[in-house]
This record gives structure tokens, sequence and C-alpha cells, in this order.
């Protein structure tokens, strides 16, 4: 089997985006100008870029949920588009913030309406989802509604949900956001059993550290295009810090210049 479990060649995807009806006034959005990387088997691999950079649609179209303008994207040596029934088994995602999950059940519940979906048997996805509520550490509060849930543990209920089909890879879209230090750390742990397990997690985040301590390969994109690619020793390069690294790549001097 192929170690290669995710192929970008070349990825494109345009939004148009129209006010009103006039034809002048459709803008078309280069939101991915052509991306190549991939993604080995078991390895945690890093999205970085500025807020608008593009990472969010690339994570849509390799979930197979937005179609690509042009170029390669294969997921399990899968066309994401065309081929996503073959996919979609094997894979799962997680949207970072307080969505995808129903927050008038349990934990529990949430996990049992998630399981039915992928048309699991019942044996197998009761014993899943008492593993599931250990690993994300929910199990004391299995059986209280979500909606009683902190912000941490409803972060940590979406990754049990993510995992409830026992997927290869996992695909995390700024999985720690808005967590408190503790929380975060908390999720770096279980995003590294996940590699444990021998899962593929391909994640993106705005928090250079957390990337630096957990990825394996990473690359940096902007404006729809890759500025650098590699473990984040070989992007920090003679640079002080990753942070450092990523503002030269991204024009962060420019930034704060234009900011004062
Ligand atoms: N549905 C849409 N229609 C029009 N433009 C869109 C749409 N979705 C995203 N875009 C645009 O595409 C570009 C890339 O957006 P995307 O959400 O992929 O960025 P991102 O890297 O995930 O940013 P962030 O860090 O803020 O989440 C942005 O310019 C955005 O405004
Ligand atoms: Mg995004």
């Amino acid at each position: 089997m192929s170690n290669t479990v995710i192929e970008v060649k070349e990825l494109k995807r345009e939004y148009v985006s129209t006010k009103g009806l006039l034809k002048r006034n459709r803008r078309v959005v280069k939101a991915v100008d052509g991306v190549s990387f991939s993604v080995n088997r078991g390895e945690i691999f890093g999205l970085l870029g500025q807020n608008g950079a593009g990472k969010t649609t690339t994570v849509k179209m390799l979930t197979t949920l937005l179609a690509p303008t042009a170029g390669v994207c294969k997921v399990l040596g899968r066309d994401c588009f065309g081929e996503e029934k073959h996919i979609r088994s094997r894979i799962n995602f997680i949207f970072g913030g307080e969505f995808g999950v129903y927050r008038r059940l349990s934990a529990r519940d949430n996990l049992r309406y998630f399981a039915h979906l992928y048309l699991l048997d019942r044996k197998v996805s009761e014993a899943r989802i008492e593993e599931l509520l250990a690993l994300t550490d929910l199990a004391e509060r299995a059986d209280d509604l979500a909606e009683t849930y902190s912000k941490g543990m409803i972060q940590r209920l979406q990754i049990a949900r993510g995992l409830i089909n026992d997927p290869e890879i996992l695909f995390m879209d700024e999985p720690t956001v808005g967590l408190d230090p503790v929380g975060a750390r908390m999720l770096r742990d279980i995003i590294r059993r996940l590699k444990e397990q021998g899962r593929t997690v391909l994640l993106t985040t705005h928090y250079l550290q957390e990337a630096e301590e957990l990825c394996d390969h990473m690359v940096i994109v902007n404006h729809g295009k890759v500025v650098a690619a590699g473990t984040p020793a070989e992007i920090r390069g003679h640079h002080r810090s990753l942070e450092d690294a990523y503002l030269a790549l991204v024009g962060g001097e420019e930034h704060a210049a234009a900011d004062d």
C-alpha cells in the first residue's frame, strides 16, 4: 500500500462573488491557486496561513465537500471528486468552534446518533463510544446534556464524533481555537495519541508553537499559494523561531508597518 495518503497537485478553487445582478460586479476570488503537497500515512501534517489564505477551502475539497476548479485532489488514492464514496467512510473531519454536535443531547447520545449515521453495528458502536469518551476525557459527564459543557468539552466531543467511524485520516480545521491553555494542551495530547494509533491527521492552526510541537511536516499558504513546505525545523531555517520565519514569509513586517 502506498505511503502517500493525501496528494494535492496544482489544486485550484475559485469562488465567484456577485453583488446584485450586474455582470461587471462579478468578482472571481482565487481562494486556492495552484497548491501542491502530499501527506504520508501516520503523520501529523499542518496547513498554516493567514486568514483567507485558503486553508478551509483546501480542507473542504479534501473532505469531498467542495469540488475543485482544477488540479489533482486525491485521498487514499481516490479522487475527491468522482470517487468520494470510497473516501467518505474512511475519513472524518472536525471544524473548530462549537458546531457539529447537538446541544440538546448528551455526549453519549450524540455519539450514538453519529454511529447510527455511519450504520455501525450496535455492539461495535457501544464499545467504541466508551473508548472515545475515555480518550476525550468525557466519561464522567457523558450523560449530561452538551449544552452544559464548557467550550473545551464541546471541542473534545467533536473529536470523539470525528473518530466514530474509526477514520484513517482525521481532518481538523483549527481544533484548538478559543481554548484555554489547559484545554488546548489536552487537545494536543489527544492529537498525539491519534498519531500513536497510526492515524493520519491534517490540521490547520494559527498557533505556530502548536504547529511546531505537533507537526511532522507542514505547508504555509498565502493568497492561495504555497510559500513554504517542509519540517518545522526546515521552515524555521536560520530564523530564531518558526514565528519569525512565518512572518518573513507572509509579509508580516509589511502588515505590522501598515497597521501603525
Ligand atoms: N463561499 C465563498 N464564497 C466566496 N468567497 C469565499 C467563500 N468561501 C471562502 N471564500 C474566500 O476564499 C478565500 C479563502 O478562504 P478560506 O476560508 O479558505 O481561508 P482560510 O485560510 O481558511 O482563512 P481563516 O484562517 O480565516 O479560516 C477568502 O478570500 C475567502 O473570503
Ligand atoms: Mg479557515
